[in-house]
């Protein structure tokens, strides 16, 4: 689609070849090539960039040219497409139990497999030439917060909410006070992986799902890190069913394909929510 359709919009924009859509005021997603999505959320005093994918484009630069605000960036979880753009920043923050693999991934061999990955997933719209980008790695400085911590970006607060599952280091932000959930891989339109190479137990993912369920009153949306968005809250609570469901029958789903798993997959959908798991997450206890 040419640029120029979206130059009268106020709520969509083209920068650098990302597509920016403003979901809620001040709040943009930004699509990075059909990989995943990252949030602009601004504030009246600062603005928090969640997420710096895979980094297959200047995602500095775009959030420079949308606004002049000291800019927190953070990390959901440890995964590459949500990290792999950290080097375009001085400091990002990550929870505490990301920090040791964040660190370790940022490496050429790592980058230049992840690429050749990406490069070859259906959703990647190849509107990024992902080897102007591939060996670009820089440091960067990584702290850590809890679960708890409180991003003020002024007149907009965001809570880390810890919710380990889909990886063992998975947060959720929470803005009380606008009602909007940023669930990243937590919760996303379909399906959620669960996979025993880097998950942890469908139990865990339960648990910070329960979490979510009691906090429900305090968001109306949830913005995913992929696919559709946003996602209605009702969707927390098919999630728990489903994630009961296999928790009671580990074999209830369909056998997939997943070159992410070291084992055998399955695909299970449960109303709204699914999800793409290995059996092990839902034997193993705690
Ligand atoms: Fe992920």
């Amino acid at each position: 689609m040419p640029d120029a359709f979206y130059q009268d919009n106020m709520n969509i924009k083209r920068i650098g070849g990302y597509t920016l859509q403003q979901v809620a005021k001040d709040v943009w997603a930004i699509d990075e090539f059909g990989i995943d999505i990252m949030y602009l959320i601004l504030g009246s005093e600062k603005g928090l960039l969640l997420d710096t994918g895979i980094g297959a484009g200047n995602i500095a630069a775009v959030v420079k040219e949308m606004t002049d605000l000291p800019i927190l960036v953070v990390n959901s979880h440890h995964h590459y497409d949500h990290a792999g753009g950290n080097g375009q920043f001085e400091v990002v923050y990550a929870h505490e139990k990301a920090i040791d693999t964040i660190m370790e991934q940022n490496n050429m061999d790592m980058r230049k497999a992840f690429f050749a990955s990406q490069e070859a997933r259906s959703e990647y719209n190849h509107e990024a030439c992902l080897k102007t980008f591939i060996n670009q790695i820089s440091n960067f400085e990584l702290k850590s917060f809890v679960e708890g911590h409180v991003f003020d970006l002024g007149n907009r607060k965001l809570e880390v909410i810890f919710t380990p599952g889909h990886t063992k280091d998975s947060i959720c932000l929470l803005d009380r006070v606008n009602k909007l959930l940023f669930s990243a891989d937590t919760v996303v339109s379909t399906p959620t992986l669960i996979l025993d190479t880097f998950s942890d137990t469908l139990r865990t993912y339960q648990n910070s799902l329960e979490k979510l369920k009691k906090l429900r009153n305090e968001y109306e949306l949830i913005f995913p890190g992929h696919y559709l968005r946003p996602i209605g809250e009702r969707y927390v609570e098919d999630m728990i069913e489903c994630v009961q469901n296999i928790l009671m029958n580990p074999y209830i789903g369909k056998e997939d394909e997943c070159h992410m798993a070291k084992g055998q997959v399955y695909f299970y959908q449960y109303k709204l929510a699914s999800v793409l798991y290995t059996t092990d997450r839902a034997l193993k206890k705690g």
